[in-house]
């Protein structure tokens, strides 16, 4: 089996490439070896690779940013994906997607299941949900794995972030108001490749009615002050730490250019039903993220 996997140097992608090793030949690509937002590159690192899978792990994730640069988030995460369908469905190959618990606006006061409507409140939401709907346009046979608060130890994220802060400063302001379901990188390409396997070996199991969204994130949700606590709690070098005092802040207090949802966590029962799969909590996920 090939497997072509875009953006690979990426939180995700860095891991899909370890993780999916024995399944078959993995082919790394990145930016700017293939640019998502142009379709000739795409077409051509389809072309030259004929792989039997295609995941893409890249997509325009600065969410302020994206408020400012529309047009280029809705090529990467929206017109891209619908070409990626397209070539995979010449190539009769499987695609893997993965979206974003922001295409909800956060209201519900529950976690989301996939049949809930989106109603996305900022431009990297909305432009992740025109990626979803172009693949299922398509059609095919596709994986949308809609995750949240994705995280890595080893490139920028909400986890390095509080652990680089609290050697800075004595004072940390979280935000409380937003719930969501952390999840590690690292746990999620396992399960991709978990989930590739059981589809790729029983030809029993896989038919084109699995193809869909599926929900697919840390189980469980949290406010991302309780979770920075958390992660301080779990500092595998703690006595690096300087802070002294971790204030509970409103989304309100800070002036960032994109909206975040209030509560946007997933139930994953979906994924964990259809794959026969178990998603362990947010909570162990972190202690083995950073435990050394
Ligand atoms: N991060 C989160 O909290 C979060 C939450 C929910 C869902 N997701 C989704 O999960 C998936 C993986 O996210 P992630 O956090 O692993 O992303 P990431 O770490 O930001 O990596 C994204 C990758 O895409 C690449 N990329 C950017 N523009 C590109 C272009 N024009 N052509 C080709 N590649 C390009 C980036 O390359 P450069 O580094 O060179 O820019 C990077 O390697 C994405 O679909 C994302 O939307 C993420």
């Amino acid at each position: 089996m090939k497997i072509l996997v875009i953006g690979s140097t990426g939180q995700l992608g860095w891991e899909l490439q370890r993780s999916l090793l024995p399944l078959g030949k993995v082919i790394p690509v990145d930016f700017p070896d293939i640019d998502l937002s142009d379709r000739t590159s795409i077409h051509q690192w389809v072309k030259t690779t004929n792989p039997d899978v295609i995941i893409n792990a890249a997509a325009y994730t600065a969410v302020d940013q994206a408020e400012k640069e529309s047009d280029l988030a809705w090529s990467i995460n929206s017109t891209a994906p619908g070409i990626l369908a397209q070539e995979a469905l010449s190539l009769q190959a499987l695609l893997i997607h993965y979206s974003t618990d922001y295409v909800f606006d956060g209201s519900k006061g529950e976690s989301y299941q996939e049949s809930d409507s989106p109603n996305p409140i900022n431009v990297y939401g909305a432009s992740k949900l025109g990626g979803e709907r172009e693949i299922s346009k398509i059609g095919g046979e596709y994986l949308i794995f809609r995750t949240s608060w994705l995280y890595s130890t080893r490139r920028d994220c909400f986890v390095t972030k509080v652990l680089e802060w609290a050697r800075k400063h004595e004072v940390l302001r979280i935000v409380g108001d937003q719930i969501g379901s952390p999840t590690w990188s690292r746990t999620l390409a396992d399960t991709t490749a978990q989930a590739l396997l059981l589809m790729k070996s029983s030809t029993q199991f896989w038919s084109d009615d699995k193809s869909g969204i599926y929900h697919l994130a840390g189980n469980g949700s949290v406010n991302r002050f309780e979770w920075a606590k958390t992660i301080l709690d779990l500092d595998p070098s703690k006595e690096e730490q300087i802070v002294a005092e971790v204030q509970e802040a409103q989304s309100g207090d800070f002036d960032t250019p994109a909206k975040r949802p209030e509560n946007s966590s997933l139930d994953c029962s979906l994924f964990q039903d259809t794959f026969h799969s178990f998603y362990a909590s947010w909570e162990d996920t972190l202690v083995a993220a950073l435990s050394k």
